[in-house]
């Protein structure tokens, strides 16, 4: 089973999306696939021009020579397509959004009916697997996820590719003091390890198995507190 992540941290594998897509990466390892990941910050993909070639003059193909032609190739061949990010301002990294654009290629113009809706066809040699949402924020509430959630969702039916879950991790910042606020990590790393494992296994990530991983772990008005004096006000 092939398996692309697509990293959408700016601060790449160091902090806290990068730990936890880790953990996940090690789990999808264990139970066999292959896993390639990169970094959407590190390349070199320029904005989607919105002319369409893609579509008329060179379908299939984006006019512009970047990296996201090596990148095309490899979401064309992953079974699972796992997008990691922290939520910025509601939603996706700019990198990551960029590069996801891009991704018209894999299209036909025209239009088909599709669940219902007005989608594109998808070309021939594009694998139409999975996708999931690996995402930490800063805030505390599981509802900060929303909408990301609800885009990555939207987004399958555009690629016709399955929503496969969101492993989500709020006040992913704690995770760096944990012992100090008496929070256990090692069963959320076990538990993302987990997911990834029953993912590649069966083809699904388990309700509770994703519940671990987002549950509260620190009142709410201790992290507020935390915060406190944490930034340089003036
Ligand atoms: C530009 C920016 C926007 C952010 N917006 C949100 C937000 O809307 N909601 C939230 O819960 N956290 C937000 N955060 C916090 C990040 O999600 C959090 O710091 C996360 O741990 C960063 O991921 P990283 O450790 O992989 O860099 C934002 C951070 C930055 C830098």
């Amino acid at each position: 089973m092939e398996v692309l992540v697509i990293n959408g941290s700016p601060r790449k594998g160091r902090m806290h999306t990068g730990r936890i897509v880790s953990h996940f990466i090690e789990g999808m390892k264990d139970a066999g696939a292959n896993v390639d990941t990169i970094y959407s910050i590190e390349l070199n993909i320029g904005d989607c021009k919105g002319c369409f070639n893609c579509w008329t003059n060179t379908p299939g193909k984006c006019i512009q020579d970047d990296d996201m032609t090596e990148v095309l190739g490899k979401m064309a061949n992953a079974d699972i397509l796992v997008l990691a990010t922290p939520v910025y301002v509601d939603g996706m990294t700019g990198s990551l959004k960029t590069l996801v654009d891009r991704f018209l290629p894999h299209l036909k113009g025209r239009f088909v009916i599709r669940n219902d809706h007005c989608r594109h066809p998808i070309r021939d040699h594009i694998r139409q697997g999975k996708v999931v949402l690996v995402s930490v924020s800063g805030f505390t509430e599981l509802d900060n996820f929303d909408p990301l959630i609800n885009h990555v969702k939207a987004m399958c039916k555009n690629m016709n590719r399955e929503y496969a879950g969101a492993v989500l991790r709020s006040v992913a910042w704690i995770m760096e003091g944990a012992a100090e606020q008496g929070v256990q990590i090692e069963p959320i790393y076990e538990a993302i390890k987990q997911a990834g494992r029953e993912l590649v296994s069966t083809g699904s990530m388990k309700d509770e198995t994703l519940e671990i991983i987002r549950r509260e772990f620190i009142p709410r008005d201790t992290v507020v507190e935390l915060t406190q004096g944490f930034y340089n006000e003036k």
